[in-house]
């Protein structure tokens, strides 16, 4: 049952628009696939008022899953690029949100998932990147657990994964001064002890 879970998530993702090669495709699913495992673990060890709040864990998982989907869109040397981006690579790069949720959209129109998750899986893709604190984008600024938990647990494996502009993971020290202005105790406690020493 896992392993076909998991080969119709790999066939799916390999379907879907892109320009980037298959192991920068591949990359970007192991990513979305940490954020997920993480968030299951997480999870199962959250308050009933509170995972109830996030609602389904198949539809979080998905959502963690598919995240970043969109960046198989942009271009392999914006991705890349160990440098700063300019306005108009950022520009593209903040994208990424919009054109996996499409993506996502269209690929699951047909495939028999249900409307509720399919439409909150859509949600949480679109909105990763919004922080609660008004700054990432897009800022819609509604008060929504899930995207905070995905956005929490993405920024968090972010952080201590290596990356063409960061050749270290960052430090404990830099993690948490960074999750702790940006997403709300009541999750962050659930995140500590997964926390590098
Ligand atoms: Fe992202
Ligand atoms: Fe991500």
């Amino acid at each position: 049952m896992a392993v076909g879970g998991a080969f119709y998530v790999k066939t799916r993702w390999m379907s879907m628009p892109g320009t980037l090669r298959a192991d920068e495709r591949e990359e970007i699913l192991r990513h979305g696939k940490r954020v997920a495992m993480m968030a299951a673990d997480i999870y199962e060890k959250l308050p009933f008022s509170l995972s109830n709040e996030l609602g389904p864990l198949a539809t979080v998982m998905d959502g963690a899953i598919y995240h970043d989907v969109g960046k198989a869109r942009i271009p392999s040397a914006i991705l890349n690029k160990a440098g700063y981006l300019t306005e108009e690579e950022w520009t593209l790069m903040r994208q990424h949100p919009i054109l996996g949720m499409q993506d996502y959209l269209a690929a699951s129109r047909d495939s028999g998932v249900d409307a509720v998750h399919r439409d909150r899986v859509a949600q949480l893709i679109l909105r990763h990147h919004e922080r609660k604190d008004g700054s990432g984008y897009y800022g819609f600024l509604e008060d929504d657990p899930g995207v905070w938990f995905i956005g929490m647990l993405d920024m968090y494996t972010a952080m201590r994964e290596v990356r063409v502009y960061r050749q270290e993971p960052m430090s404990k020290e830099s993690i948490v001064t960074q999750l702790a202005a940006t997403y709300p105790e009541a999750f962050l406690r659930h995140l500590k002890p997964y926390l590098p020493s």
